[in-house]
């Protein structure tokens, strides 16, 4: 009989949708010895999490997630709030034995996500932070190629993800989805928000990050604030730009923004080596592309009046997650990246071999996030500290 992995997740937004389908979905898809049990989603809104019992089908629902993390009928805690809410959270269900998987960014801050990842350590639960885009095929094909030598000797990586939802003054700040333009509840603007995926991306398939020098702006500099109904100044990052140094010896340019006309959830990376290149971008995730310089085995220059880059459609069942799905040539979402990443994890507990990122692993991505924003402040190059 399967064993049961009894699940309580925190949060009724975005996220809150975007498990909860993982979690109903990974016994269809995956061959994995567990059963995910949705048995508790707590919101502080309770008509919310009401709301999901009808949709989704959890046995209950709650609005103190104290209680939830108390409950002996859990096993996994599952973190989906807003940035502020993490820590506590994830402290409570450590120091309760429960499993814990957060959102990402793990934390406001280092001090914090250090906190956490203690917490989880000390605990000896199992835990995870769900920096899903490791988990589009493609992007894990990147991670296969650069590791089978493909790409040689690494220059640059490029890294952009561009949004436009925040250019109109009128757009308030606090509330949900909106507590992303409030520094007190996010940490940060689109460094934690959004660059931190770049970074956990970057240093997943390139190493880790050494030094940045960052340029931040705030455009709009006054808001008013959804929950108090006054005006208010606006202290996240609206936009940055910070140059970076991989102890591999190659040099990176990451930029993110709100404000790119047009540009919606615009999330690409390039990795440029002496025998090869890697792209991806999310807007044509079933694609990913690759220019071959050198042929691995014979190490003979690939490049002819033939060579181009090459669009991999990664759909085969060769590629990563996809023999789980369809037949080679249908594509998969992405909603398919959070089914792929509790996978994973529940592969991780079973196995004995933990998934990552973990929470240690995810501390690394923050020391980053926080040097940028340092570096943003003085004007200054900052050592990041990373050590992976
Ligand atoms: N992995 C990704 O690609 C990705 C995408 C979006 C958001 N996120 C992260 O997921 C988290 C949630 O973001 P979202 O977009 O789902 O937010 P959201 O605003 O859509 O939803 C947050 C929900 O949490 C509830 N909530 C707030 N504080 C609470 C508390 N203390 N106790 C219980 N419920 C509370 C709100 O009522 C709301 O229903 C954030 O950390 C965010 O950075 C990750």
């Amino acid at each position: 009989m399967a064993k049961e992995l009894r699940v309580g997740v925190v949060g009724c937004g975005f996220m809150g949708r975007a498990h909860s389908n993982a979690y109903r979905r990974l016994n269809n898809f995956f061959p994995v010895e567990h059963r995910a049990v949705l048995k508790v989603i707590c919101d502080s809104e309770l008509a919310k999490a009401r709301k999901f019992v009808e949709v989704w089908g959890y046995e209950r629902a709650e609005s103190d997630w104290r209680e939830m993390v108390e409950a002996p009928d859990i096993d996994l805690v599952d973190i989906c709030v807003p940035n502020i809410a993490h820590r506590d959270i994830a402290l409570a269900a450590a120091a309760n034995g429960k499993m814990v998987c957060c959102e990402k960014p793990l934390a406001m801050n280092v001090a914090q996500a250090e906190e956490m990842a203690a917490a989880v350590e000390k605990a000896g639960v199992a835990n995870m932070v769900w920096f899903n885009y490791r988990r589009v095929p493609s992007i894990a094909l990147a991670k296969q190629i650069i590791d089978e030598g493909r790409i040689g000797r690494p220059f640059h990586y490029r890294a952009t993800y561009l949004q436009d939802w925040t250019i109109s003054p009128d757009v308030p700040q606090g509330g949900d989805a909106l507590w992303r333009l409030d520094l007190s509840v996010a940490g940060s603007g689109v460094t934690g928000d959004l660059l931190a995926h770049s970074i956990d991306t970057a240093m997943w398939l390139n190493g880790p990050i050494t030094r940045v020098v960052a340029k931040t702006e705030t455009f709009v500099k006054e808001r008013v604030h959804a929950v108090s109904g006054k005006v208010q100044p606006v202290g996240i990052d609206d936009a940055c730009m910070f140059l970076a140094e991989f102890s591999n010896g190659s040099m990176g340019t990451f930029e993110s923004t709100r404000y790119a006309r047009g540009r919606k959830n615009f999330n690409t990376l390039e990795l440029n080596g002496a025998g090869g290149s890697v792209y991806f971008d999310l807007e044509e995730p079933e694609y990913l592309q690759f220019f071959e310089y050198q042929q691995l085995q014979s190490g003979k220059k690939a490049e002819s009046h033939l060579t181009g880059w090459r669009k991999i459609h990664t759909t085969n069942s060769e590629h990563p997650y996809m023999k789980h799905y369809w037949v080679p040539g249908t594509c998969i979402g992405y909603e398919h990246t959070f089914l792929n990443a509790l996978a994973d994890f529940v592969m991780g507990i079973e196995s004995g071999q933990p998934t990552q990122p973990d929470f240690r692993n995810a501390v690394e991505t923050q020391k980053v996030c926080d040097a940028v924003i340092e570096s943003a402040r003085t004007g200054q190059w900052v050592a990041t500290g990373v050590k992976l």
